[in-house]
């Protein structure tokens, strides 16, 4: 098992990729820590994740609100003593309750700032809170959800795009700023539209070709485990890195 005796943490994870990830780190042999917006949602996935209570910790917290980070961090630290790997996971392209598909110059504000929130400041957040324990233990490995719109604009995709290419920024700086203090920071892209279920809700989605939540897998543990130690301020395209290393790309039908 690759990540054993590791703790780590994912946003976002009741759902999605988020969960995608908590699943393949719980089989590695890590400990797992779940957030997301509403605590029902996060029992249910603990549940599902079948450790022992003294391996996972599940809390409701809004990657936005600094009061939430702050007790999320505090909590992980009071139950585990450290933490290995925080994933910034916990994000959307356009609010749930809509409105979608907006080109900029239609964009309300309301709108932009959530988008921004969710994506870039929580991002933020949970990096600053993960950081405070990480230095203090002297390492760790941070990985950031990025998107190809992080790395080129989108028809439609304004705040969302705006927001990764900050997350690939932040990345970076953050590798800077802590590679001498053993904490490797780095972002993860799919690759392309990965079928989680809300995306496979989605009626113009019906019967397209779309990457499984599956592929992100593999990188998601490479950069959270010791196979990756030193490697630092890049951004893996999960399907490239897949390729690269002769794991099949697994595609669905959404
Ligand atoms: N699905 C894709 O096609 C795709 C492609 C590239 C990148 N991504 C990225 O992957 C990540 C996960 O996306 P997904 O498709 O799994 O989304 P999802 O909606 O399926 O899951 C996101 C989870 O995050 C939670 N969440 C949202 N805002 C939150 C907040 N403020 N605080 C805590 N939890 C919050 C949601 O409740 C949900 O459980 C995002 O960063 C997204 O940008 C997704």
């Amino acid at each position: 098992m690759k990540l054993s005796g590791k703790v780590g943490c994912v946003t976002g994870s009741a759902r999605g990729i988020g969960w995608e990830i908590a699943q393949v780190y719980a089989q590695e042999g890590a400990k797992i820590v779940l957030c997301d917006l509403q605590q029902a949602d996060v029992d249910r996935a603990l549940a599902q994740l079948r450790l022992p209570a003294d391996n996972m910790l599940g809390l409701r917290a809004d990657v936005t609100a600094e009061d939430d980070v702050v007790r999320l961090f505090r909590a992980i630290k009071e139950k585990f003593g450290k933490l290995d790997v925080l994933v910034n996971n916990a994000c959307f392209a356009w609010p749930r309750e809509g409105p979608i598909d907006l080109e900029v110059a239609e964009t309300p504000l309301a709108v932009w700032q959530k988008v921004l929130e969710a994506n870039l400041t929580g991002t933020f957040l949970c990096s600053r809170e993960a950081l405070k324990i990480m230095r203090a233990q002297g390492f760790g490995a941070i990985i950031n959800i990025s998107s190809p719109q992080g790395k080129q604009g989108k028809l439609l995709r304004g705040p969302y795009s705006a927001a990764k290419f900050g997350v690939e920024g932040l990345t970076q700086v953050m590798a800077l700023e802590n590679s001498a203090r053993k904490i490797k920071i780095n972002a993860l892209d799919p690759g392309g539209i990965v079928a989680t279920e809300a995306i496979r809700n989605i009626p113009r989605n019906k019967g397209k070709k779309m990457l499984s939540p599956q592929a992100v897998r593999p990188c998601a543990v490479y950069l959270a485990s010791d196979e990756s130690a030193g490697v630092t301020g890049i951004s893996l395209v999960a399907t490239d890195w897949n390729t690269q290393q002769g794991i099949e790309v697994p595609y669905m039908i959404a």
